[in-house]
């Protein structure tokens, strides 16, 4: 039974030896060593032997058993190796690999300049109006009457301001302004709302003036506000988006909506004061209307001007983005050009 058994060992590692595959591998451990493999009807046989002798093939038996299993499962192992290895290699990545370019969209600066403003009006207590409050097509009644614009001030003109015809008084907005209206007539002090939108005006097209633009307009009415709150928001404003050494100036003007109003200027961002091109010379460039509401408008939305008073103020989202970022061409904004929108990249 010993040669049987050494006869059983040269044969199955000559096998083993042989073997390409796992499953070769399987067959030789089927064959010499399954249940009713070779190696096990020996053991089978142990029982008729003496009990020297039984010891001696006995432990013979296991040792070949052991020997066996210990090369097939190294064998198995460097075949598994091998395998994976060779999986492993037909999906490398070559990560050096140049990627690939995906265009992909971005805000719009007039956009991105809104919300620039617009934050900071709402870090200092404004909320922005519903849309509601703020339509695109709107009737004089909200444009001009209850903004105490005179029936017969230039600006109704069909040279100023876009009519319609889905009704004689229904024009596409000149201004943010009518929002102010809007809110007051549904809205109890204290009031303090921003409105942000586009506006249309009937303009020859040039690089300083498009037919449509947008604004912001703002309003402030509680009791007790002041001329002095009107400065004190709108030079925080400008100090948070043009920059803290950037020096205003308020200058007396003229709105029918406000009483008294004012133009507001920043230094000239081209030439720090000095006059230029851009500042025709002054030094100063205007940025935004302002003034205390006209106590008629008040009244209007049936507001006691006795009680509450307010202010308002309204800006031109296309200028101040062109300030802050030196654009010298309105249209630039509308054209599409890629060359000019991928400047604003994130
Ligand atoms: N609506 C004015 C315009 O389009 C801007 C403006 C001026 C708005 C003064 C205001 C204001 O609210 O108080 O030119």
């Amino acid at each position: 039974m010993k040669e049987q058994l050494e006869k059983i060992y040269t044969e199955a590692a000559a096998d083993i030896e042989k073997a390409g595959t796992v499953k070769d591998l399987e067959d030789i451990k089927f064959k010499y060593l399954g249940r009713k493999g070779e190696l096990n009807e020996i053991k089978k046989g142990l029982k008729d032997l003496s009990d020297n002798d039984k010891k001696v093939v006995g432990s013979l038996a296991n040792e070949i058993t052991q020997k066996l299993e210990s090369t097939i499962s190294e064998k198995f192992q460097n075949f598994y190796m091998q395998e994976l290895n060779k999986k492993l290699e037909g999906e490398k990545i070559d990560v050096t690999l140049p990627g690939q370019y995906v265009p992909h969209g971005h805000v719009h600066p007039l956009t991105s300049t809104t919300n620039e403003i617009v934050s900071i009006f709402q870090s200092l207590g404004f909320s922005v109006a519903p849309n509601e409050c703020s339509p695109e097509v709107e009737t004089e009644y909200f444009n001009f009457d209850m903004l105490n614009v005179p029936k017969d001030h230039p600006a109704r003109d069909v040279q100023d301001t876009f009519f319609t015809n889905l009704a004689p008084n229904v024009v596409l907005r000149s201004q943010t302004s009518g929002a102010q209206i809007h809110v007051m007539e549904n809205q109890k002090p204290p009031i303090r709302i921003i409105a942000p939108g586009r506006v249309y005006r009937n303009e020859n097209i040039n690089a300083r003036k498009n037919n449509f633009f947008h604004q912001i307009e703002g309003l402030y009415v509680d009791k007790d506000i002041t001329f002095g709150d009107l400065k004190g928001v709108l030079n925080e404003f400008i100090r948070i988006y043009f920059g803290a050494s950037r020096p205003t100036r308020f200058r007396n003007s003229f709105f029918p909506f406000t009483e008294p109003s004012a133009e507001v200027d920043v230094q000239c961002i081209m030439c720090e004061g000095k006059g230029c091109r851009t500042c025709s010379g002054t030094g100063w460039l205007e940025i935004l209307g302002a003034g205390m509401v006209d106590p008629n408008v008040l009244k209007g939305v049936g507001i006691d001007p006795d009680v509450y008073s307010g202010f308002a103020f309204g800006m031109g989202v296309e200028r101040l983005a062109m300030l802050k970022y030196a654009i010298d061409d309105i249209r630039l904004f509308f054209n599409d050009d890629v060359r000019f929108l991928e400047q604003f990249k994130g």
